[in-house]
């Protein structure tokens, strides 16, 4: 039998398709931003699909995995408190960073000091210093080189982000796959850190770390129990919703206000703070906007294909967020080809090899 090639293509297109349709089945489809990224999402797929169907096809299910028999706990601190949850605690590199950054008397060497205690960190500065994004002439060989030509705030920052997010990394919990959020974290950067820099809300760099971090609560539910985790994945599935909206049906909260809790007790920069407890809150999103923007990167990152694998909603962009910010449609059009690159660009600097 000859297989109809058109047949196949179309049968892909229509899959590809309903796929959109349904991961974008929360969001308002009269919005501008949401047209563009439905018809940018529409071919992604359809090409994805062609390409490795396998990653489309139904996974199977953790059985051997108990199901989650806990009660809601009746508020966020209740539950951060409950033994199974056990909160990363600060290093020591983090805290010395912070000061670094805080002391607007703090020098270059203060900061290489620093980060020369840390293999990743050196290597996360000299890559970035080293990337086609500063296009030096000469290659840098050494932490205070790197420094020099990021800067001093934009590599402490770095530094900060990449030291917090890389303390999560031993979670036993398979159920997040960590590869995924390393990804959706650090589209989320780049696009919250290009968005600041288009409507000019002053320092890019901030947004980037905010963006980077603004899901570190999802960690620590994931951190927590992993029936509870799973039981979180089939309520968004079998009622369609986003993750954060089946947090909040199963919690009371979702990972926004737990991430909150966490970076404050980290004692965190407040900016940071504001993005990761907002993002996912009407109300602060109206007026904040670190909130606002890491709320529309973090939409956006997933729109464009960086999602966490939690569900199949990627939920809805808020309207308030882009008033609050004043970005169009027609700008968010013209950056996304923008968010494409410099995103597979950062994902060769700060990803591992
Ligand atoms: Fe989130």
């Amino acid at each position: 039998m000859t297989i109809n090639k058109n047949n196949i293509n179309s049968e892909t297109k229509k899959a590809a398709e309903e796929y959109v349709e349904h991961i974008f089945c929360q969001s308002d489809s009269d919005c501008e931003i949401v047209k563009i990224l439905k018809k940018d999402a529409n071919e992604r797929v359809y090409h994805d699909m062609v390409d490795n169907p396998d990653e489309f096809k139904q996974k199977p299910q953790l059985l051997s995995i108990e199901p989650w028999n806990g009660t809601k706990p009746s508020n966020p601190r209740e539950f951060l408190s409950k033994k199974k949850v056990v909160l990363p605690s600060l290093p020591q590199v983090l805290i010395q960073i912070k000061r670094v950054i805080n002391d607007p008397q703090s020098t270059i060497e203060d900061l290489v000091a620093v980060i020369s205690k840390d293999p990743k960190l050196v290597a996360a500065v000299l890559r970035l210093a080293n990337s086609n994004i500063y296009n030096l002439s000469e290659k840098v060989d050494t932490p205070s080189k790197a420094v020099a030509v990021l800067g001093l705030k934009k590599a402490g920052l770095l530094s900060l982000g990449t030291v917090s997010l890389s303390m999560f990394k031993k979670s036993e919990v398979a159920v997040l796959e960590l590869e995924k959020f390393w990804k959706h974290s650090i589209a989320c950067g780049i696009i919250a850190q290009e968005i600041a820099r288009t409507v000019k809300l002053g320092d890019p760099e901030h947004f980037f770390v905010s963006g980077l971090l603004h899901d570190i609560g999802v960690q620590i539910i994931f951190e927590s129990e992993k029936s509870l985790a799973l039981e979180l994945i089939r309520v968004a599935e079998t009622k369609q919703i986003s993750f954060y909206d089946a947090e909040t049906e199963v919690l009371g909260f979702n990972h926004a206000v737990l991430g909150g809790i966490i970076s404050k007790d980290w004692d965190l920069p407040q900016t940071l703070i504001r993005a990761a407890k907002g993002h996912h809150d009407p109300e602060i999103i109206k007026t904040d906007p670190e909130a606002a923007v890491v709320h529309i990167a973090d939409y956006i990152a997933r729109a464009l294909g960086y999602e966490l694998g939690l569900s199949t909603t990627i939920g809805n962009l808020n309207k308030d967020a882009l008033k609050n910010i004043g970005i169009t449609a027609e700008q968010i059009k013209e950056l996304i080809p923008e968010f494409k690159i410099l995103i597979g660009e950062t994902f060769k600097i700060l990803t591992p090899e």
